[in-house]
């Protein structure tokens, strides 16, 4: 029997609080059903502490997963164990994740405490920890450049405490496979309890290493692996779980290990996440990225045509990347079009089918053929534009070469209509002017990307933008067959994710003005 690697997967907590990452509790809870069909072990649904919008989506994951173990991240504190715990405690299984840093480096500039101070916190946290839940995970930060004596000796006492996960973190990515291997297996020699506890990695990828260093950790004795879908994360990310879980799974004679991962939900859970937060994914990108499983030299079309096996490792299938076996057009029913999703691995409501019915039909009668992926696409315009506030109503621009350009932008909020027109440089530009005019939201447009879906002149596009408002980066997506509609859709989402903010911002202030008066 193969031994078992969980994935513990912190997209939610790690790769949320990375730049251009943030997703609201709505979008939160759909990722997290989204890695509740992936069949992840853990998921980490946010840092309860932190905010009161974490809070809230820790509470309403571990309200509505059960198939998971959920975890919330919290400082070795009393104070954010209570809270971690107050989101938790609706789980099926809740686990507290604790962590302080244990490097020099970190006690010495950041914490300013000795190493026994270090230990005693460490030990406390998870004994107090451990009266709230029986699952406990304990987290070593910047472990890779910890004095391995000490490391070990914190371990033990944590075990002793009541851990059941001990967390060996490589935060700043400065680990190679080797060291890290190595400290793997030294503390599985010299811990006298490690037994009795999981032994879990979680690399970051600043030198490109993350998976290589992961994997290096199950070899030498780890069984938990902290990763993230796509690999984002802080800096450079974490541990891709596709790249990771594929491995495993592409190289069971020199990895004898398996995941309850159902790697057929790999690629739906990387187009979701990539929609929900803006952030694109890079063509070449191992697994899930467009080109992994093109082929384009035509000596390598010719052996793939010959047998698959010559060049591919792999099967797009496994990974959930599905080819149509029915082409849907104009004349299309909602038959068709139900039956289709289902065989993508969607169920529809009718309420959902009804509504994307009606974007089906008005995409159909500019583009003869709609492919798989013009139909994801409008899949996830169609959720993302279930909680926006501000949605395009009517565009009308006028340009030309040598001319300012002109918009007139019809917008609603579900409850008025507002119009209004303005000037740029270009389209685009005028189109973004006019929606300030009527959010009256200042925003700095950082980044602007557009990609098509398809091919052909009827493609369906895919706008990514970056936008900052306030100081704080927002991204929005959207798909459409006119670039310009897709533009104004895209900067709509940011403009909404940002208003969403500021309301949640201010029942955060409201809620700690409160607390501070309870005191
Ligand atoms: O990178 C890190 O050290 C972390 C810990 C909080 C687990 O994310
Ligand atoms: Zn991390």
């Amino acid at each position: 029997m193969k031994d078992k690697i969980y994935i513990f997967d912190t997209t939610l907590r790690d790769g949320e609080q990375s730049p251009g990452c943030s997703m609201n509790t709505q979008e939160k809870l759909k990722m997290a059903r989204q890695l509740e069909a992936l069949h992840v072990d853990v998921i980490e649904a946010g840092f309860p502490i932190a905010s009161g919008g974490d809070f809230e989506a820790v509470r309403e994951i571990a309200k509505a997963v059960k198939g998971c173990t959920v975890a919330g991240l919290s400082r070795a504190t009393t104070l954010d164990i209570d809270r971690a715990f107050e989101a938790l405690q609706y789980a099926a299984r809740p686990r507290i994740h604790t962590f302080i840093a244990t490097s020099d480096i970190h006690l010495k500039h950041k914490l300013k405490k000795t190493r026994e101070q270090v230990l005693e916190q460490s030990v406390n946290a998870v004994a107090y920890a451990k009266k709230l839940t029986r699952d406990v995970e304990f987290s070593c930060e910047d472990a890779s450049r910890s004095d391995i004596d000490y490391l070990c000796q914190i371990i033990e006492a944590v075990i002793t405490a009541g851990a059941t996960v001990v967390n060996l973190p490589d935060t700043v990515g400065y680990a190679i496979p080797q060291d890290y291997g190595t400290m793997i297996r030294t503390i599985r020699e010299k811990v006298k309890n490690i037994d009795r506890a999981i032994l879990s990695v979680h690399c970051h990828n600043d030198l490109g290493l993350a998976v290589s260093n992961s994997l290096a950790a199950v070899l030498n004795g780890a069984r938990q692996v902290e990763c993230t879908v796509n690999g984002i994360g802080e800096r450079a990310g974490n541990a891709s779980l596709e790249e990771f879980v594929m491995a495993l799974r592409t190289r069971p004679d020199v990895l004898p290990f398996h995941s309850d991962v159902d790697t057929e939900e790999i690629y739906k859970s990387s187009r979701l996440l990539s929609t929900l937060t803006g952030m694109m994914v890079q063509r070449n990108k191992a697994i899930v990225g467009a080109n992994a499983f093109s082929h384009e030299a035509g000596i390598h079309q010719d052996g793939i045509i010959k047998s698959r096996m010559t060049y591919e490792i792999m099967t797009p299938e496994s990974v959930g990347i599905k080819h149509s076996t029915l082409v849907l057009g104009k004349h299309s029913g909602r038959h068709a079009l139900k039956k289709r999703f289902e065989e993508l691995g969607y169920t529809l409501t009718p309420e959902e089918l009804d509504n994307i019915y009606t974007e089906f039909t008005r995409l159909a009668d500019k583009k003869k053929e709609i492919l798989d992926e013009d139909l994801m696409a409008i899949l996830n315009n169609r959720f993302e534009n279930d909680e926006t506030s501000f949605t395009l109503s009517s565009l009308q621009v006028m340009t030309g070469t040598g001319v300012r350009s002109t918009a007139v932008l019809e917008l609603t909020d579900g409850k008025e209509t507002y119009v209004d027109s303005a000037t740029g440089d270009g389209p685009v530009d005028a189109a973004y002017n006019a929606i300030e005019r009527i959010t009256k939201l200042n925003g700095h447009l950082v980044d602007y990307n557009i990609k098509s879906v398809t091919w052909g002149g009827d493609a369906v596009g895919e706008v990514f933008v970056k936008v900052i408002f306030n100081d704080v980066v927002f991204t929005g997506h959207a798909a459409s067959t006119d670039i310009v509609t897709g533009s104004v859709e895209a900067y709509l989402q940011a403009v909404n994710r940002a208003l969403s903010a500021k309301s949640a911002k201010t029942s955060d202030d409201v809620m700690i003005k409160n607390q501070a008066n309870a005191v």
